[in-house]
């Protein structure tokens, strides 16, 4: 079998299982399959098409929280909350704790490409503006080291994209904006919290956060999703991500 072909089998078992029939966005297979070729879908047999709860994922309460997203969506968040510790270790202020348990949740429950925009995007309509443009740029200047405050360029990078990558030419020209602005140091911090943040034996309780989240947070009071917020409908497709429309 190609690869095509393997895609749309595993599609079609999948569907055959639920009584729902799903269609999955492109962004989830496109370099799977070639996005530009025609997609054979075999006859729906009267079958539904998938709106709204997806019965393979946990249910998201009807008012859900930035806790239940952590909960219920965002993988396990190990990461995010050992980097919120250790910022909070080092004495950051809250907005930078704050920025740190959420700078990656892009990755852990959306989209992984320019990870640091979607973040800050998802956040902005419920935090302080620096805290989601610390987010976005930390992105740009993970790239770059900045001795002054400890931070040299991750070996892990050198292992994950080779010795000779360099970021793209929007990721220098954001850094270089980034560099001057007067956050700078709030998306550097995520960095910084961010390099030494990855152990596995250690276990962060969320509940730990409880009280910077509720001071820092404007949970709407529809749940995160269903309010009217500019990207509440971002939060929508993390929660029902297979809706056929
Ligand atoms: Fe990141
Ligand atoms: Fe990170």
């Amino acid at each position: 079998m190609t690869t095509l072909q393997r895609a749309e089998a595993a599609e079609q078992a999948m569907s055959d299982e639920l009584d729902r029939i799903v269609v999955k966005s492109v962004i989830y297979t496109s370099g799977e399959r070639d996005p530009r070729a025609p997609v054979q879908r075999p006859p729906d047999q009267g079958r539904r098409y998938m709106m709204g709860d997806d019965p393979r994922l946990p249910r998201m309460p009807d008012k859900p929280t930035l806790f239940d997203f952590f909960k219920y969506r965002f993988g396990p968040a190990n990461h995010l909350l050992q980097s919120a510790r250790l910022a909070q270790k080092n004495g950051a202020s809250e907005k930078v704790v704050l920025a740190c348990l959420l700078h990656d949740i892009a990755i852990a429950g959306f989209i992984r490409s320019d990870h640091g925009y979607w973040g800050a995007q998802l956040v902005a309509p419920y935090v302080d503006e620096e805290v989601s443009w610390a987010i976005r740029y930390h992105q740009a200047l993970r790239f770059f080291a900045d001795e002054s405050v400890g931070y040299r360029y991750p070996e892990a990078y050198i292992k994950l994209f080779g010795p000779d990558y360099t970021p793209e030419p929007y990721i220098e020209r954001d850094y270089r904006y980034a560099r001057e602005h007067k956050w700078y140091m709030t998306a550097r911090l995520i960095c910084v919290n961010d390099l030494y943040a990855f152990d596995p034996t250690v276990q962060v309780a969320l509940e730990e956060f409880t009280d910077i989240v509720g001071r820092n947070f404007k949970q709407p009071k529809e749940g995160l999703g269903l309010d009217a917020s500019p990207s509440a409908h971002m939060w929508r497709t993390i929660m029902w991500p297979t809706k056929y429309l």
